[in-house]
């Protein structure tokens, strides 16, 4: 699917005032590529993913998803939006200790509502594309940092989404570890055809980027197509 931020501006309650966040940001990211988002700590990276998760709703401007504005939705409408079509993987790891690798994603689906059988086997498959097929049935404490990602990664692709959100995928990881979910993300985006916008602080990363938006005190200051370009597979 096609994300366009329209001049987006959320502000937090701060003390007796109000802190802005994300001032004015505008972004369009297609099906098929990679944006990386950069800028220091507490510039508004994660800020921007929830707006466009849908899970905090910006004081000004539209998020818009294929051409629909999502103000003209209703919550529960909202709601079906991001079940349905928007897979998030948070900044910090949250696995829940006592379930296997398995067990994390589909839980999910089951909360969902959905048949046990089928939700499995999808499981079974997502793993295997994240090159956890060895792993299921292993719980967080008996996978690396690395692994731990991936689990979080495949969950997230448990709803067959089109907009997958990313928030600092490597920062917990080494170098190899980092560059090996990167190329993960890179592969998913293309072969399925997922916008995807991820957070990152690592600068290595941008390469493997269709475009970078830098945001400085909740500003976009920067905004380039990064890297070779590559051809998505034209969806939309
Ligand atoms: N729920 C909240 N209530 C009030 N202020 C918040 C809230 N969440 C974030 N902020 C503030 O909004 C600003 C942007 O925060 P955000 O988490 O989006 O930054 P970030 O770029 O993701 O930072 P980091 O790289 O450290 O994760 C910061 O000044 C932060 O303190
Ligand atoms: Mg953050």
């Amino acid at each position: 699917m096609t994300l366009h931020l329209n001049d987006i501006t959320l502000t937090y309650p701060d003390g007796g005032q109000r802190l802005t966040a994300l001032d004015r940001v505008t972004l369009t990211a297609a099906a098929g590529t990679l944006t990386a988002v950069v800028g220091p700590s507490g510039s508004g990276k994660s800020s921007l993913l929830a707006v466009a998760a849908t899970l905090i709703t910006p004081d000004a401007g539209a998020v818009v998803l294929d051409g629909r504005d999502l103000r003209g939705l209703s919550r529960r409408e909202t709601e079906r939006v991001r079940r349905d079509e928007i897979g998030i993987v948070f900044q910090s790891p949250n696995l829940l200790a006592s379930l296997t690798a398995m067990e994390q994603l589909v839980v999910v689906a089951h909360l969902r509502g959905e048949d046990l059988a089928v939700a499995r086997r999808r499981a079974i498959d997502l793993l295997a594309a994240v090159g956890l097929g060895d792993r299921a049935e292993h719980r967080p404490h008996q996978l690396s940092g690395g692994q731990r990602q991936r689990v979080t990664i495949a969950r997230a692709l448990m709803n067959d989404p089109s907009l997958l959100l990313v928030d600092e995928p490597t920062s917990a990881l080494d170098r190899a570890r980092g560059e090996a979910v990167l190329d993960l993300l890179r592969s998913l985006t293309l072969e399925r055809g997922l916008t995807t916008i991820m957070v990152t602080h690592d600068h290595d990363h941008l390469v493997a980027a269709d475009q970078v938006i830098e945001i400085v005190d909740g500003a976009v200051t920067g905004q380039a197509p990064a890297g070779l370009r590559r051809t998505g597979p034209g969806l939309s």
